[in-house]
């Protein structure tokens, strides 16, 4: 009688290292491939000066901050109006401002997120815009 079944061990290595393995093989050309966020809305092409709320390294490292505060400024405080670091005043809303611009979530918010591994939960309530692209 034998005690250890070769064949069987040898399946049950290549389904465990399959197991071991497959988030990476998954992962491979999803979320490896750097997002390069696109701006080219029809918002953002009218603009004169191509200028989110607040400067581009502000935004990176701040949005999620920003988006915080102009929430609880909007519905504790009924604050509706931001005025940035320039003095340039916008309305505080995440569909009509934000989403204004960045119509193109899938390709801006969503592919940035994605590959950062974060998952906003605001579209459960917020309505994301129509997808827009040049
Ligand atoms: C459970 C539902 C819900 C979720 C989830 C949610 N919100 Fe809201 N949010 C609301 C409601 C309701 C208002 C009030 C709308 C108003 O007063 O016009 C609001 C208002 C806001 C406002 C200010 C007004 C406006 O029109 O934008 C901002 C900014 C905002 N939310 C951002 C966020 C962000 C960012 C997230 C995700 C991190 C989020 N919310 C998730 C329900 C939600
Ligand atoms: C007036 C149009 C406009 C509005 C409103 C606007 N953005 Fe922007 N946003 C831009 C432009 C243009 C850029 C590119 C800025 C640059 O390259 O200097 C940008 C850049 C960004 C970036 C950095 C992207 C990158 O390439 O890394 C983030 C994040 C961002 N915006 C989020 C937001 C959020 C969140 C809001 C609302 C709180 C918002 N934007 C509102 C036009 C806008
Ligand atoms: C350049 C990449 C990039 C772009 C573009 C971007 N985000 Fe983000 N966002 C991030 C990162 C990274 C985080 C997580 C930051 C952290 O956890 O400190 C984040 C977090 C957030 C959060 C907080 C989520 C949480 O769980 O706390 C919100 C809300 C958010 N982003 C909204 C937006 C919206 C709306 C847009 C499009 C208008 C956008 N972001 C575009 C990179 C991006």
């Amino acid at each position: 009688m034998r005690i250890y079944d070769g064949s069987k061990i040898l399946i049950g290595l290549v389904i465990f290292v399959g197991l071991m393995i497959f988030p990476f093989l998954y992962n491979l050309g999803k979320t490896n491939v750097k997002p390069e966020p696109k701006i080219d809305t029809p918002e953002i092409q009218k603009l004169a000066e191509k200028k989110c709320i607040e400067s581009k390294a502000f935004m990176q490292a701040q949005h999620m901050k920003l988006l915080y505060n102009w929430r609880d400024a909007a519905v504790r405080d009924g604050e509706r109006i931001y005025v940035n670091s320039e003095g340039k005043q916008f309305t505080i809303s995440l569909q009509n401002t934000c989403m204004h611009c960045h119509s193109n979530k899938k390709k801006f918010c969503d592919e940035c997120h994605t590959y950062m591994a974060v998952q906003p939960y605001c579209w459960n309530c917020h309505i994301a815009p129509k997808e827009k692209a040049t």
